[in-house]
């Protein structure tokens, strides 16, 4: 069967995941999932906030949150968790369709008391849509599904449709991060962005995207490339 979109835009609707549950929940996992979950979904029911700042209003937060960061498929969440406990005066909403990785994250919360983390257990693309323009500072896609074999390729998540979604969202000033181990995936990444002229490459030389910043944790998916011998790249892009 021939599932090719007719039209790019229908692409952005192709499922980029793969599957979204594991084992059935143990009950400290149902627990997480019942109980935490609704304490930082993101309800995209409603409008979003004109400020969404106010999606992190919480009386415990010393002070609101001076800026909002994005992470697309977060995971086993190491990342996301990283830049919430060293960067908490910035609110970071995370978006992961994978329910064991989101149950990880909602144990950190728990045990860390983290107050400046939403989560949207789905797709990302949802939340995109939703976001008020030039509304977030940071965009993370780190290490997406590489989707090897080529009938696949289409279901990547990258792609200039997604790269468009950023940019809309992404403030003057703002940068993406795209992380990937797969070569040919990083020149999709390039050429797309070469498309999307409210983007602009950072890198001026080749360490720029061959050495992972300082505040680039590794990823669990990226530590598994380096014990497969895999190289990564790390691409950054600032919005204009
Ligand atoms: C290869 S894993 C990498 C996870 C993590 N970023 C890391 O580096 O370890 C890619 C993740 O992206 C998630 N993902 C794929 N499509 C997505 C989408 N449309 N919205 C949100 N997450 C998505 C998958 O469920 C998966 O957990």
């Amino acid at each position: 069967m021939n599932d090719a979109p007719d039209d790019p835009a229908d692409s952005l609707e192709l499922r980029s995941f793969g599957r979204r549950t594991g084992r059935s929940m143990s009950a400290r996992q149902a627990m997480l999932w019942d109980s935490v979950l609704p304490t930082c979904a993101l309800d995209l029911s409603h409008q979003a906030p004109a400020y969404p700042a106010a999606l992190f209003k919480n009386p415990s937060l010393a002070s609101p949150v001076s800026e909002i960061w994005l992470e697309i498929g977060f995971g086993g969440g190491e990342h996301l968790v990283w830049q919430a406990t060293h960067n908490t005066g910035v609110g970071i909403i995370g978006c992961e369709p994978f329910r064991d990785g989101v149950i990880k994250v909602l144990a950190a919360i728990e045990a860390q008391k983290l107050q400046n983390v939403r989560v949207h257990a789905d797709d990302a693309r949802d939340v995109l849509r939703w976001l008020p323009a030039g509304s977030i500072a940071r965009a993370f896609v780190l290490f997406p599904d590489p989707w090897p074999k080529r009938k696949h390729q289409k279901r990547r998540l990258v792609n200039t449709t997604l790269l468009a979604a950023l940019a809309r969202v992404l403030r003057p000033g703002g940068h993406l991060r795209l992380g990937t181990d797969i070569a040919d995936y990083a020149r999709t990444m390039l050429m797309a962005a070469q498309n999307e002229p409210r983007l602009r490459w950072l890198a001026e030389t080749a360490d720029d995207w061959r050495v992972r910043p300082d505040d680039w944790p590794q990823t669990r998916y990226e530590a598994k490339a380096v014990r497969e011998g895999r190289s990564s790249c790390y691409l950054i892009f600032q919005r204009i």
